[in-house]
Order: C-alpha cells, then sequence, then structure tokens
C-alpha cells in the first residue's frame, strides 16, 4: 500500500483503520467500541477491551515459535560485556521479578519508579509491572536527587527499583545515594527498595526498606499475566514542562501496542524476526517505545547498548555493534552522528566492519540538521529518515514510512503526517497558515492511540498544557510549516523547552534553580545553539547590589547547583555575569533576541525594547564568554 493510500484509509474510516490494525495484538477480551468520544476532550481507544502489554511483548511469541529466538542484547562497552536473552529466558526471568516485585505488595494498579542504568534488569523491571498491571515510571539516570524526589511526590509509588551503581565512559555514577537523597527529600515515602547490586560499585542496603534485587528474586513464585483495561495506564513518564514542574506523560496499554506495533511494520519496516536497536536510553520515550515495547511487541531482537556512539572505545562504536549483531534498522538522535561525524569526519572506521545487515537509519528527539543527515546518507548508503514526535505522542507523528512507501527526502523536513495525525500550521488567530507560512502546529483531535490520553492525576494541566490554545487541537509546542507537497517543517520550540543532546530540557526549570542562589538578583536561560549537542543552556545571571564575591566564583556556584538539582544531563556549563537583562517596557525578558546574539545571528530590534543599549552589553558578555557555538 502506498503512503498516501494508507493515509486516505484513515481519513476515510478512522475507526476501522485502527480496527484492523489492532487485529495484530492478542486480546484477552475484545473492545467495545474502538474509540469512546462520549467526554470530549478526553478520548480512550478500544473500551471494554483487556490484554496485557507484557504477554504481547513476550509470552505470546514464546508460544508461537520465537521461544528461541534471542528477545534481547545487552551489549556493554563500558563493562565489556555481551549477554543475550531469548524469548523463553527473557519471560521466565520477567515472570520471576513480577512474582518478586508482588511478593513486595504490588498490585495491578500500584505505581512502581525505576531508576537504573542501561542494563537488562531495567528492561525485565518495566515488563515484570506491566505483567501484573503495575504502572512504571522510568527516571533517567542522569537526573539528580531533587529530580527524582519530584516524580517520587508525583507518582507515589509502592516501591523504587534501583541499581548500586551506573557507569559513564569517564566514572562509576553512584546511584544509591541520589535515591537514598531523593527518598529523603520526598515528601511521600515509599515502603521498599530492590536494589541490583553491580559488581563495579556495590551500594550500602537499608536495613528494613532495601532489598538486594538477585536475592530476593531467587526463588520467588513466577508471576502470570494479569489482564488489564486497553484503558488502564501502563506507565507515566515523567518530561518537562514549562512550569518546571515535569509533567507526567500517561500511557495505556490498549492502544500504545497497537501503535507501536503498526509504526514497526510500516514506519520502520521491520519484519519479525529482524534485529532493531534504538541507541537511547529506557529513562525517555525513545527508550520506552522503540528498546522495549515497539521491538518485543513485534517479535524482534531489541538491543541494549550501555556506551556511547563515541569513546567506547572509538567512533566506530555503532558500526561494531551493527556488524556484531546484524542489526537491520538504526535509530538514534542526530547528535550521536554528529559526535561521530566530529571525530571521524571521513568514516575511516567504517571501513573496520561489515555493515551490510543495515537497510535504514532513523534520527529523532531534535532537529535534524541537512548536513548531517547528508553525511549519515553518503556514509551509510541506506535511507536516513527523519521523524518528528514527542514524549506525549509516543510514536512519529510525522516520517517517511519505509513499510508504506518510501517518500522522496527533503533535507530539513521530517516528511509526512502519519496515518492518525492530522497536523495543522495555524496562525495565532487558529486560521490555517498557507504553504511554508510558520505557525503553531498542532493535531486535530482526537489524537490516535499510542497516544497520552491525559496527565498523571491532572486533567486539568492536561487541557491547561495542550488542549486551550486552539479549540478542538492538541498544541504540540512546536512551530513549522508546510510546504506545497504537504512535507511538514518542524523550526523550533514555541515554550521554554529546549533540546541538549536530544534531552529535552526546561529553561524555566534552570532559571528556577540559579534563582535560588543568595546573590542572584535575576537570571535568564536561553537555548543556545552549539554544534555538537543542537543548543545547550546558556545562563545570564544579574547579581544583587553589592554581592560580595568574585563574580567567577558565583558562576562556578549555579553552575553546580545545576548539576545538584537538576543533574548533569543539563549540559549546563556556560554562564555570564551582565549588568540588566533586556526586556520589553512591561518587563518581559527578550530571551529570543538574546538568542540570536549568543547565536551570533542578525535580529530585529524589538519594537517594545525598554532600552536597547543592553543588547550590546549582551553581546559584549557573549563574546567575553568566547562562545562560538
Ligand atoms: N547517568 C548519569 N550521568 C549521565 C547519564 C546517566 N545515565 N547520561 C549522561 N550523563 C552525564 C554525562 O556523563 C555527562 O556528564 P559530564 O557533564 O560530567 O560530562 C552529562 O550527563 C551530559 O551527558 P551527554 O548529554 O550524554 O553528553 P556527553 O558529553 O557525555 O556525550 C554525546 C555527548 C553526543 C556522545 C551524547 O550526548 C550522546 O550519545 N547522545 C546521543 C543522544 C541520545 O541518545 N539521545 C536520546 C534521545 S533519542
Ligand atoms: P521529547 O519529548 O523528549 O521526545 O522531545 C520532543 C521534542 O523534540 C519535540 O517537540 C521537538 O521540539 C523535538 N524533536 C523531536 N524530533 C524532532 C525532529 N525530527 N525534528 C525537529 N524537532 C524534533
Amino acid at each position: 500500500m502506498s503512503y498516501e493510500a494508507a493515509y486516505t484509509k484513515w481519513q476515510t474510516d478512522p475507526q476501522g483503520f485502527w480496527a484492523e490494525a489492532a487485529a495484530a495484538i492478542d486480546w484477552d477480551k475484545p473492545w467495545q467500541a474502538v474509540l469512546d468520544e462520549s467526554n470530549p476532550p478526553f478520548y480512550r481507544w478500544f473500551p471494554g477491551g483487556e490484554l496485557n502489554s507484557c504477554y504481547n511483548a513476550l509470552d505470546r511469541h514464546v508460544d508461537n515459535g520465537r521461544a528461541d529466538q534471542l528477545a534481547l542484547i545487552y551489549d556493554s562497552p563500558v563493562t565489556d560485556t555481551i549477554q543475550t536473552f531469548t524469548y523463553a529466558q527473557l519471560r521466565d526471568e520477567v515472570a520471576q521479578l513480577a512474582g518478586a516485585i508482588r511478593k513486595l505488595g504490588v498490585n495491578k494498579g500500584d505505581r512502581v519508579i525505576i531508576y537504573m542504568p542501561m542494563i537488562p534488569e531495567a528492561v525485565m523491571a518495566m515488563l515484570a509491572c506491566a505483567r501484573i498491571g503495575a504502572i512504571h515510571s522510568v527516571v533517567f539516570g542522569g537526573f539528580a536527587a531533587n529530580e527524582l524526589a519530584t516524580r517520587i511526590n508525583d507518582a507515589k509509588p509502592k516501591i523504587l527499583l534501583s541499581a548500586s551503581c551506573g557507569i559513564e565512559p569517564n566514572r562509576i555514577i553512584p546511584y544509591k545515594p541520589l535515591l537514598d537523597k531523593a527518598i529523603e527529600m520526598a515528601t511521600f515515602e515509599p515502603k521498599q527498595c530492590l536494589i541490583l547490586q553491580r559488581p563495579q560499585q556495590t551500594a550500602d542496603l537499608v536495613a528494613g526498606r532495601d532489598h538486594d534485587w538477585r536475592e530476593f528474586v531467587a526463588g520467588v513464585e513466577p508471576a502470570a499475566c494479569v489482564p488489564v483495561a486497553a484503558t488502564d495506564p501502563l506507565y507515566i513518564l515523567y518530561t518537562s514542562g514549562t512550569t518546571g514542574v515535569p509533567k507526567g506523560v500517561v500511557r495505556d496499554n490498549g492502544g500504545h501496542a497497537v501503535a507501536l506495533k503498526w509504526s514497526m511494520e510500516y514506519i520502520y519496516n521491520v519484519k519479525p524476526g529482524d534485529v532493531y536497536w534504538a541507541a537511547s536510553d529506557v529513562g525517555w520515550v525513545v527508550g520506552h517505545s522503540y528498546i522495549v515495547y515497539g521491538p518485543l511487541f513485534h517479535g524482534c531482537t531489541t538491543i541494549l547498548y550501555e556506551g556511547k556512539p563515541v569513546g567506547t572505545p572509538d567512533p566506530g562504536a555503532f558500526w561494531r555493534v551493527v556488524a556484531q549483531h546484524k542489526v537491520n534498522v538504526l535509530f538514534t538522535a542526530p547528535t550521536a552522528f554528529r559526535a561521530i561525524k566530529r571525530e571521524d569526519p571521513n568514516a575511516t572506521y567504517l571501513q573496520q566492519h561489515d555493515i551490510s545487515s543495515l537497510q535504514a537509519l532513523f534520527l529523532a528527539g531534535e532537529r535534524c540538521d541537512p548536513d548531517t543527515l547528508l553525511w549519515a546518507e553518503k556514509i551509510l548508503g541506506v535511507p536516513v529518515v527523519d521523524h518528528w514526535w514527542q514524549t506525549e505522542t509516543g510514536w512519529p507523528i510525522v516520517a517517511n514510512p519505509l513499510g508504506l512507501t518510501r517518500l522522496p527526502v527533503k533535507p530539513g523536513s521530517a516528511s509526512k503526517p502519519m496515518p492518525g495525525f492530522d497536523v495543522r500550521v495555524l496562525d495565532l488567530d487558529g486560521s490555517e497558515q498557507p504553504p511554508n507560512q510558520i505557525g503553531d502546529i498542532v493535531v486535530k483531535l482526537p489524537l490516535p492511540p499510542g497516544t497520552l490520553p491525559t496527565l498523571w492525576h491532572n486533567d486539568e494541566g492536561y487541557q491547561n498544557a495542550y488542549l486551550h490554545a486552539y479549540q478542538g487541537y492538541y498544541l504540540t509546542s512546536d512551530a513549522g510549516y508546510k510546504d506545497e507537497d504537504g512535507y511538514v517543517f518542524i523550526m523550533s520550540r514555541t515554550d521554554d523547552i529546549i533540546n541538549v543532546a536530544g534531552h529535552r530540557l526546561s529553561t524555566g526549570a534552570i532559571e528556577g534553580v540559579i534563582a535560588g542562589h543568595p546573590d542572584v538578583a535575576e537570571c535568564a536561560v536561553i537555548g543556545a545553539s552549539d554544534q555538537l549537542k543542537g543548543q545547550i543552556p546558556m545562563g545570564f545571571l544579574v547579581l544583587k547590589v553589592g554581592a560580595p564575591r568574585e563574580e567567577a566564583e558565583i558562576v562556578r556556584e549555579v553552575v553546580q547547583m545545576v548539576r545538584d538539582q537538576i543533574g548533569p544531563v543539563a549540559s549546563f556549563k556556560v554562564a555570564t555575569v551582565v549588568e540588566r537583562l533586556p526586556k520589553t517596557r512591561s518587563g518581559k525578558v527578550l530571551r529570543g533576541t538574546m538568542k540570536k546574539i549568543a547565536d551570533h545571528e542578525t535580529y530585529k530590534m524589538p519594537a517594545t525594547i525598554d532600552d536597547p543599549t543592553i543588547l550590546d552589553e549582551i553581546a559584549q558578555a557573549v563574546d567575553a564568554i568566547g562562545w562560538q557555538g
């Protein structure tokens, strides 16, 4: 079927389209309706239906001839380990862990926070929760204790699953002290923790609260899959919001399974049995959808990679993994390719590996600059697909669907909307923009299966953040345009979210931390362009009159505060002191203009600026840092 035919089929009969897709999932009880539209703007997919996501990811493949096929390959250059699990082995490990989690008092609907490095037990933990109908919430390991505490307070987990340490190429990260601190800071108290002791650094366990993972799980009765409602939450994944308080994106079981299974076949063009590698982290949505659930729903072999694109040990790391495990499809962020290109511009390391298994590369998580896309195409000689989506949607909104027909590529565009997504570009009064005119990118409601039904225990926040701007549409908070052929170009965020190495961060949250420094009167953080990471946060600090200490010392302190309170993942390293911040006459900080100055771009003098001379001071401050981007 062509892309056009599939899109038209969906437009003509959306419910029929998704009913057909749902036949690829095993249901314990058939749904009563494809879509419940009785309570707009809240929509529910497959009401009445029951299924189990873990069953669909593991057991059914074991029962249907894939028991001995590899389900998971753990490849860890930082520990020099490769470990494999067949579908039967992974099912057994997960069933036993599920039994252990249940023994800790966790039942259907209870929350479990998973704060773990990229090890097989992290994947097992997610699937074990799904198996007994518990709701998992994975927190990325690069977040600090404070961020973990915020998530504990919101999700109110019965238990926490963690490991003694994570391993970065240059250092060991002790996770357990971060966990202990988070529990101490949180107002909600999880009763028990299961801690996986890694040999690189073990952790002290708190008597009565912490259990040694391996000892506790050994000998526990395995748990069977528990049928849950299609509309029951499978997981909560927190993502940066404009307020600085992370938003708990909810994912249901039924729509999620249907959409991901469909995407594996028609967008990523993989077959059951193929090897699929998403080089991301289980802490991000890419990890949820395309390290864990998507490939396993589809009967693929998935790869869990604990390493980096460069430095573990060299810029040939990705090619080694592709060659060694015969990867068919690779998915990563453009940053990873920029990092490889920077260290090995002529791709000489590629010559050492046979990557003939590779059929396609998919890139997402941040804007893909045409240079990176063209370089990847040139060195790999396979289709390179830029595709656009968000934590909220869980799967691609706009893509080039290789399993339908491959659309001609236009570098700079993520191609066209996928079935399920009616993407429009609106101007401020809500009318549709003509081709090539930038506006707010929105998606007409209802959103398709697999997208967020709401925010965790926060229907009002869901409506305020996404539905109030334009009646009947979901606001993506991305700005961009469609060209005359319907290709979508994503240009920038319209809120304070920035994208640092494919990681989504709120400048408001960083400003909130800096404002807590006793010598800082006010501050602004912008996302300055960076050749490697796409953007990095850059801070401008105005000190209180008579601030007693050296400016450089205060800068060092705020950098450390952001690292301690948000985490190293924020990559906040560049800040400077200025006399004043440029503002409009009504007092709004002109962050957009500051960003243009930091990026050495020409800018229009804002008509409402209070004092234009401040912009020169900002330019001088940027020059003084020596920022080149
Ligand atoms: N636990 C603890 N710390 C972590 C961490 C984790 N799971 N992941 C990253 N960090 C730390 C890093 O060690 C680094 O600390 P440092 O400031 O002390 O060096 C900091 O967080 C920033 O990490 P990162 O953004 O990964 O930058 P880097 O300089 O270490 O590596 C790249 C740069 C480009 C190689 C890396 O960003 C990369 O591989 N990007 C791929 C993008 C990606 O996977 N995106 C996911 C969405 S698809
Ligand atoms: P996250 O929720 O972390 O996946 O981040 C989602 C945001 O990343 C989007 O709203 C975009 O701003 C950005 N993004 C993701 N993929 C792309 C892409 N292919 N092109 C441009 N921006 C992207």
